[in-house]
């Protein structure tokens, strides 16, 4: 399903930052050689990553859901220079892109990587964190937000991507629609935050601990 109309998504790029020359080699290399491209953040929604990072003025931003790491990349650039970010990734496909790209850019140190089931990865996390972005396995969404909710910090935020699941979230069937479901109503439901679930691209729920 469109959920946006492409001449405004458009409209939307032209009039928000451009991404850098890195970040339009990673989209180029990530449609021409890689499995389901479109799993990319994009151009738009990377610039609102960055931003939501620079807001909170993050220091310690966790995702779930490397892939070659083009959001991972756009918020490290929104971290200062003692920043870091952990990304977890189960797929070394995708791992061999992501840490080229990651060498080539100045913010590229600040990311670490974390291979393996982003469950296992979470147990051994201390907080706190200013950020976490979850774009991975969606029928898992409800166990990471329960997973990284005592890490964040107060005032720092739960970043939910693909909350509309192409539209099928108005009738959720699968696995994974049902999971998504799932944390929308988890996040919709919990006074421990606030949220706004912002029709931007396929839906992002963003959640700020009180
Ligand atoms: C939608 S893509 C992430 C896109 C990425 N944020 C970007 O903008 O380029 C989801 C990624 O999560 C990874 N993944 C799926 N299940 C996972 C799990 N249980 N633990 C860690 N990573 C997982 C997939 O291999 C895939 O690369």
């Amino acid at each position: 399903m469109e959920l946006i109309n492409p001449d405004i998504e458009r409209y939307s790029e032209a009039h928000t930052d451009a991404p850098n020359a890195l970040l339009e080699k990673l989209r180029k290399e990530t449609y021409a050689h890689v499995e389901r491209p479109h799993m990319q953040v994009g151009a738009l929604e990377g610039a609102f990553l960055r931003m939501l990072v620079r807001l909170v003025g993050a220091r310690r931003v966790l995702e779930i859901g490397m892939f070659t790491g083009y959001s991972a990349l756009c918020m490290a650039e929104g971290l200062p220079d003692n920043g870091e970010l952990v990304t977890c990734e189960v797929d070394p496909k995708v791992e061999e892109v992501a840490r080229r790209y990651f060498a080539e850019s100045p913010h590229g140190k600040k990311i670490h990587i974390r291979m393996g089931p982003a469950l296992d990865t979470l147990a051994t996390l201390k907080g706190p964190l200013d950020l976490v972005f979850i774009d991975a396995d969606k029928v898992n969404y409800p166990r990471y937000y329960d997973a990284v909710f005592p890490l964040v910090r107060s005032g720092g935020l739960i970043v939910g991507d693909n909350a509309f699941r192409d539209g099928r979230i108005l009738d959720p069937k699968t696995q994974d629609d049902l999971g998504m479901a799932a944390f929308n109503e988890k996040v919709a439901r919990d006074p421990r935050v606030e949220r706004v679930l912002v029709p931007l691209r396929d839906g992002v729920m963003v959640a700020r601990k009180r």
